[in-house]
């Protein structure tokens, strides 16, 4: 019995007769329900936001990476289909996860997303389904949260139904690494959900990388995760050093990226935005803490990072007294208010609270962004301005905080009055423009 369940549901997969069904239709769900879709399996959203629904059914695409075309071409194909609906839940053969797991406002892991959603799939499961966990959270979440609200259905992990983590290493924006190309983390809570898990994503990614539990399968994706901020938090460290010893960082970080071994390069900037980074690494040391230990490079790269907003308010300040001007009533044209280069996210982004402390202190503030034409939030409630000569060289100090392509960086240096590069995109202007006198651009 419990190997025709296996049999049945690997035969699925292969004939690709398997259904699938994505939970969460974000910027991690949308991307897997379309390759999963274009790759000949029936597959069928879920997510609670109607908008969304009604988007997907338009074929009008609200994430970067996938263009309405793609979304069309999938919907018309009749291989996705999106509804708010957990009744098809019944029908599926693979249920994927891909809810949002934000912190709460104490800073601790609000999983509430994957209970709900566990909840959902609990009322309408039904024996030889695979459920799998795509969202980033602390090790644990998989045995110690969903086992529990599957098994009390009394159905059997492993035997009556399969359970496995794999995450998301989706980069928003990255042209070369996709979902499809990037080697794929595997973990099952039984041996049966890791060679399940595997056989369903090796359909349609390139690399799958099984280990040996889900809590592996978790960790890893916050060692990854952690790895980043601290890094990022070092070399935000080493800049602010580097600009008290008058040293240029990005000619640091150049040079030292020269050395083939031992050496990988990180880049400073405003602060750390989206989730992977400021949020994520929050879940692992709140897990540490349940087990008395104490994450201390987390919690100092969190802080270092944290503490970028307000350093680069300060530079800003620094710079413009240089010109005997203060902060107060000057005109200042932010360039890039997505927390990274061409993506439509505002997520965690540092540029909101530069600007709003930058409002604080009474400047003028404007910003341009091609992302996004207005920015109501959080209290901020501004319009895009054009990148013009006018504009540019009406601004005391033009701030990039994003580095966007295609924005024209050789009209930024010629006309504006001074220029604070957080991201040192102007380097590579460096003795190509006559304009770029010394003094002008601060790093
Ligand atoms: N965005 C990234 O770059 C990225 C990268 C790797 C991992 N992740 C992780 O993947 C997970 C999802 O992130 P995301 O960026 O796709 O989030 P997102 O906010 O873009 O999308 C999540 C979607 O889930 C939907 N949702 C919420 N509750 C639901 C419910 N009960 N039922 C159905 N749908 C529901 C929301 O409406 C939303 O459309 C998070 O854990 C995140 O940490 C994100």
């Amino acid at each position: 019995m419990k190997n025709n369940k296996i049999k049945n549901l690997k035969q699925k997969i292969k004939n690709k007769k398997a259904n699938i069904g994505i939970v969460g239709l974000g910027y991690v769900g949308l991307p897997l329900a379309l390759i999963f879709a274009k790759n000949g399996f029936n597959v069928t959203g879920i997510d609670i936001d109607e908008g969304r629904i009604r988007r997907i059914k338009k074929g009008t695409s609200y994430i970067t990476d996938i263009t309405g075309a793609e979304l069309k071409r999938a919907v018309k194909s009749k291989k996705f289909k999106a509804t708010k609906d957990t009744v098809c839940i019944k029908q599926l053969d693979a249920i994927i996860i891909c809810v949002p797991t934000p912190l709460d406002r104490n800073r601790r892991p609000d999983i509430s997303y994957i209970r709900d959603v566990a909840e959902k799939v609990k009322e309408n499961m039904t024996a030889g389904q695979i459920i799998i966990l795509e969202s980033t959270t602390y090790p644990g979440t998989t045995r110690e949260v969903l086992l529990p609200i599957f098994e009390s259905t009394g159905l059997k992990e492993g035997e009556d139904f399969y359970l496995a983590f794999s995450p998301e290493r989706i980069d928003p924006g990255n042209k070369i690494y996709t979902t499809e190309n990037t080697p794929k983390i595997i973990g099952g809570i039984s041996g049966a959900s890791t060679e399940l898990a595997q056989l369903l994503y090796e359909q349609v990614i390139k690399k799958v990388v099984p280990v040996s539990s889900a809590g592996a399968a978790e960790m890893v994706k916050l060692l990854e995760n952690t790895f980043r901020i601290v890094n990022i938090a070092l070399v935000n460290e080493i800049a602010m050093l580097s600009n008290k010893l008058n040293l240029d960082i990005w000619e640091i970080i150049d040079a030292a990226g020269t050395k083939p071994y031992g050496y990988m390069p990180f880049y400073p900037g405003p602060g750390c935005g989206g989730h992977c980074i400021p949020v994520d690494p929050l879940y692992l040391s709140w897990k540490a803490k349940q087990h008395g230990f104490k994450t201390k490079f987390i919690n100092l790269a969190a802080y270092v990072n944290e503490s970028m907003p307000k350093y680069i308010v300060h530079r800003l300040e620094d710079i413009l007294s240089g010109q005997k001007k203060p902060l107060k009533n000057s005109k200042l044209l932010i360039i890039g208010i997505a927390y990274k280069k061409d993506v439509r996210d505002l997520r965690e982004s540092p540029a909101l609270k530069i600007i709003k402390v930058l409002k604080k202190h009474g400047a003028q503030v404007s910003y341009h962004d091609p992302f996004f034409q207005y920015l109501k939030v959080k209290g901020i409630d501004l319009v895009c301005a054009p990148l013009t000569k006018k504009v540019l060289t009406s601004r005391d100090c033009v701030v990039i905080l994003t580095d966007h392509s295609g924005l024209d960086y050789g009209s930024i240096i010629e006309n504006s009055k001074l220029i604070l590069d957080t991201r040192g995109v102007l380097r590579r202007f460096k003795g190509k423009k006559s304009k770029m006198s010394k003094g002008k651009i601060f790093n």
